[in-house]
C-alpha cells in the first residue's frame, strides 16, 4: 500500500464508538443504536480525537428552521405553485435521476424511497423495503434504480414494481453511498462496516475493497474500471481495475463523498467545508471552500464539467471543474442538503435535504424552479416521540395534516377521518373515481388501504402507491391516527 501524502494518524473513530447520535433529527428511534454518525459533520476536526459527542447537530426541526419558517411562510402564501417534489416525511438523504431524465428516485431518513415522474413533478410510487434510513440511490443505464440503506441492504428496483427485483445483503453496517458503472454491469457500495464492495448487477460474487480505517463514506467509478473510495479516515483510495492494492492519498480532513469525472479527475468532499479536485493519479489540483460547515453532498454533471457541492449548513455551490471557480450558489432554506443529482442534460439539478423535499434548480441561471418554500416543522408530531404509529406517519406528513388548523396539503387533511366517508374532507379536490366509492374510513378500512395499497383499494387515486407490509405496523399507524385525528 502506498501512502502518497505520507501522513499517518490514528483512525479518529471506528463504528461503535459513537454517541448513538442520529445524523439528523426526525428519523426513527432505530437509528439511535446504529453506532452513531460518522459522516464527518464538523469542520476542522482534529484527526486524532473523536468528534465531540456533546456538540448537537443542527436539527432539521431546530431553532434556525423555525425562524426561517416564520420568515418564509409569510411570503410563500402569495407565490405560485411550486416545482419541488414533496412526499418524504424525513430528510431526503439520496437522489438519483434516470439516464432518460424522466424519472428520479429519492431516499429518506423516513425509511422510504420515492419514484418521481419529473415531467409531472409527481410521485409515482412509494417504495417501502428498507428497514431504516435510505441513504443512497443510483440510476442504472437501463432505467432501473438501486437504493441502499442503514439496514446494510442494497435493493435493485425494476420499473413498475413495488418489491425489489434483487436484494444484496452483504454489508454488516449502514451503506451510505452507491455508484453504478457506466456500462451498468456493476454497483459499488460504501459502508460503515469499513469496506466498499463492487457487486455485479446480475450474477454472484463481489470484490471487497478493504483498507479504510473506519467508515467508508463515498465511492465512485473512474474511467478504465478503477474505483475511488473516500473515508472518514481522511484518505482517498484509488483501486486498480484488477485486484492490486490501491493508491492511498491522505487529505487534511475526513471525507464525506467522492465523484469521478469522465476524464479521470476526482472530486472529494471534505468535513472542513471544502472540495478538492485531484488528478486521476491523486494529485490535488485545486481546493475550494463551499461553506463553513462540512460538505455532505456531491454530484458531477454527466459531462463532468460542473460540480455541485452541498453542506450541512445548507450552502450549495455550483463549481466549474476546469477553472475550479464557483459559478453560483443556490439560495435555499438554509437547512442541511444531503444529496444532489444533475439531470442527464445538465440543465437541471435536484437537491434533497432536511426540508424533506426534492428541490429543482435551473442550471443556466442558478434559480430555484418555482418558489423556495419551507414545509412547516411538524411540532405536533414531536409530541409523539417513540410512538411507532407516529413514526410511520412521518411518511404521510408531507401530504396529510392531522389538525383542523393545518388544512389540506397535497392530500386531504386527515383530521376527523375516522367515521368519515371517502372523499368528503371539505375544500379538497378529490379524484372523480374516489367520489363514487362506498368506503367509510375506520381502523379496518385504513389498515386495508395500506395492506393492499391505494391503487388496489381505491383505484384511480392520486395517492402514490405504497403498502405497509407488517400487520403490527398497520395497527400502530391506525392507533396513532385514531388518537391524533380525533375531532377537538
Ligand atoms: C405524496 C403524497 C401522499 C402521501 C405520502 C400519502 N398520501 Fe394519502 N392521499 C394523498 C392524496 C393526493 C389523496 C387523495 C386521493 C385522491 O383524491 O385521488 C390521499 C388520500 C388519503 C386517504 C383518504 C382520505 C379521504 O378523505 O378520503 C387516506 C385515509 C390517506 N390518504 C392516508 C394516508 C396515510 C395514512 C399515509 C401514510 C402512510 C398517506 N396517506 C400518504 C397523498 C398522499
Amino acid at each position: 500500500m502506498r501512502e502518497v501524502a505520507g501522513r499517518t494518524f490514528t483512525s479518529p473513530r471506528l463504528r461503535g464508538e459513537g454517541s448513538g447520535r442520529g445524523l439528523a433529527d426526525g428519523a426513527s428511534a432505530k437509528r439511535e443504536g446504529e453506532g452513531g454518525s460518522t459522516i464527518a459533520l464538523f469542520r476542522r476536526q482534529p484527526l486524532t480525537r473523536p468528534p465531540s459527542a456533546s456538540r448537537p447537530l443542527p436539527a432539521w426541526r431546530g431553532e434556525v428552521a423555525r425562524a426561517l419558517t416564520l420568515a418564509l411562510a409569510l411570503f410563500v402564501a402569495a407565490l405560485p405553485a411550486q416545482a419541488q417534489l414533496r412526499g418524504h416525511g424525513g430528510p431526503v438523504r439520496a437522489v438519483a435521476v434516470a439516464p432518460d431524465g424522466r424519472t428520479a428516485i429519492s431516499g429518506s431518513f423516513d425509511q422510504s424511497a420515492i419514484l418521481w415522474a419529473l415531467d409531472r413533478g409527481a410521485a409515482i410510487r412509494v417504495l417501502r423495503f428498507h428497514e431504516s434510513a435510505v441513504n443512497a440511490a443510483a440510476a442504472l443505464p437501463d432505467g432501473r434504480f438501486a437504493t441502499a440503506g442503514a439496514d446494510g441492504r442494497i435493493a435493485i428496483w425494476a420499473a413498475g414494481s413495488a418489491t425489489p427485483a434483487r436484494v444484496i445483503e452483504a454489508h454488516k453496517a449502514p451503506v451510505v453511498a452507491l455508484a453504478a458503472s457506466s456500462d451498468g454491469r456493476f454497483l459499488a457500495s460504501a459502508s460503515w462496516d469499513g469496506t466498499a464492495r463492487v457487486t455485479p448487477v446480475e450474477g454472484e460474487g463481489a470484490r471487497v475493497l478493504n483498507g479504510h480505517h473506519g467508515n467508508v463514506n463515498g465511492v465512485a467509478f473512474a474511467p478504465g474500471g478503477r474505483i475511488v473510495t473516500a473515508g472518514y479516515d481522511a484518505t482517498l483510495r484509488i483501486w486498480p481495475a484488477d485486484e492490486g492494492p490501491p493508491a492511498v492519498i491522505t487529505l487534511p480532513t475526513p471525507l464525506n463523498a467522492v465523484a469521478a469525472a469522465p476524464d479521470g479527475e476526482i472530486v472529494a468532499a471534505g468535513a472542513d467545508g471544502s472540495i478538492r479536485i485531484l488528478s486521476a493519479a491523486g494529485q490535488v489540483r485545486a481546493e475550494l471552500e463551499v461553506g463553513p460547515t462540512p460538505v455532505i453532498g456531491l454530484a458531477l454533471s454527466p459531462d463532468g464539467a460542473r460540480v455541485g457541492a452541498a453542506t450541512i449548513g445548507g450552502a450549495v455551490a455550483i463549481v466549474e471543474r476546469a477553472s475550479a471557480k464557483a459559478l453560483f450558489s443556490l439560495v435555499g432554506p438554509g437547512l442541511p442538503v444531503w444529496s444532489l443529482a444533475f439531470k442527464p442534460d445538465g440543465a437541471e439539478l435536484l437537491t434533497g435535504g432536511s426540508d424533506r423535499m426534492v428541490r429543482r434548480w435551473d442550471m443556466n441561471t442558478g434559480e430555484h424552479i418555482g418558489a423556495v418554500a419551507m414545509t412547516r416543522p411538524d411540532d405536533f408530531l414531536a409530541g409523539f416521540k417513540g410512538n411507532r404509529g407516529a413514526e410511520l406517519f412521518q411518511a404521510c406528513a408531507a401530504c396529510h395534516t392531522l389538525t383542523p388548523e393545518d388544512g389540506n396539503r397535497a392530500g386531504p387533511t386527515l383530521h376527523g377521518v375516522f367515521g368519515r366517508r371517502i372523499a368528503t374532507a371539505p375544500g379538497y379536490n378529490y379524484s372523480e373515481p374516489l367520489k363514487r366509492m362506498d368506503i367509510v374510513w375506520n381502523a379496518e378500512t385504513i389498515a386495508k388501504l395500506f395492506e393492499i395499497g391505494p391503487s388496489h383499494y381505491t383505484p384511480g387515486t392520486k395517492m402514490p402507491e405504497q403498502t405497509i407490509p407488517s400487520r403490527e405496523d398497520r395497527e400502530a399507524l391506525v392507533r396513532f391516527l385514531a388518537e391524533a385525528t380525533k375531532p377537538r
